[in-house]
């Protein structure tokens, strides 16, 4: 796993303003591409020879990228399906996990593996394990590409973790300032 501290990651790309708030430089693509491609060893090595098909779970919008770039990593046979949660307004998370769109398929008795942009509080995925465990799911596993330790103190055990970073507001590659900012391809820490 690998772990970026916030005052050693100086790019040379350029700070990016939305609406009212700068963003400067944090992780660039080239790093989170090769973290990406050590979290999807890991699966591999843990599904590649199992016989059930997993179902993979992209939670959206954020994970949108992270889900496209990991299943291309991926070299066992696996289904994709969306849940769309929303928990953040502005740069602060609300405590509440909205459920903007439910699950679309039958998932009793499946292995499901979330895959989420970022565990920050951890009340999403708290919130997401036990609506997949009311819906019949068998095994839950979670995969996410960012982490803030410093922050997440649930119980919820998080399978994969490709990143770990400082606990700081960060947009792009998925994440988002007020819906803006998801289409970067580098990551961005508010200055
Ligand atoms: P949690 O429920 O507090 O763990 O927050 C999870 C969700 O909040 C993530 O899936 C993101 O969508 C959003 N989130 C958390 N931290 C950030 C951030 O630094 N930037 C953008 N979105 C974030
Ligand atoms: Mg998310």
């Amino acid at each position: 796993m690998i772990k970026f501290a916030t005052s050693k990651n100086k790019r040379k790309m350029d700070e990016i303003i939305i609406e009212d708030k700068v963003f400067v430089p944090y992780i660039d693509y080239s790093r989170i591409s090769k973290a990406i491609d050590d979290v999807a060893v890991k699966i591999n090595d843990d599904f590649k020879s199992r016989k059930d098909v997993p179902l993979l779970l992209c939670v959206l919008n954020g994970s949108i990228m992270f889900t496209g770039e990991l299943m291309q990593r991926l070299e066992f046979p696996c289904e994709l399906t969306s849940i769309r949660l929303s928990s953040y307004e502005g740069t602060t998370s609300t405590g509440v996990t909205k459920k903007i769109m439910g699950l679309t398929c039958d998932i009793t008795g499946r292995t499901v593996i979330i895959i989420e942009d970022i565990v920050d509080t951890g009340r999403t995925i708290v919130d997401l394990k036990t609506l997949l465990t009311k819906a019949g799911a068998g095994e839950v596993k979670v995969c996410t590409l960012l982490l803030k330790p410093d922050v997440y103190k649930q119980s919820v055990k998080l399978d994969y973790v490709a990143m770990e970073i400082d606990n700081k507001f960060i947009v792009g590659h998925g994440l988002d300032y007020n819906q803006l900012g998801r289409n970067y391809k580098d990551i961005y820490i508010l200055k």
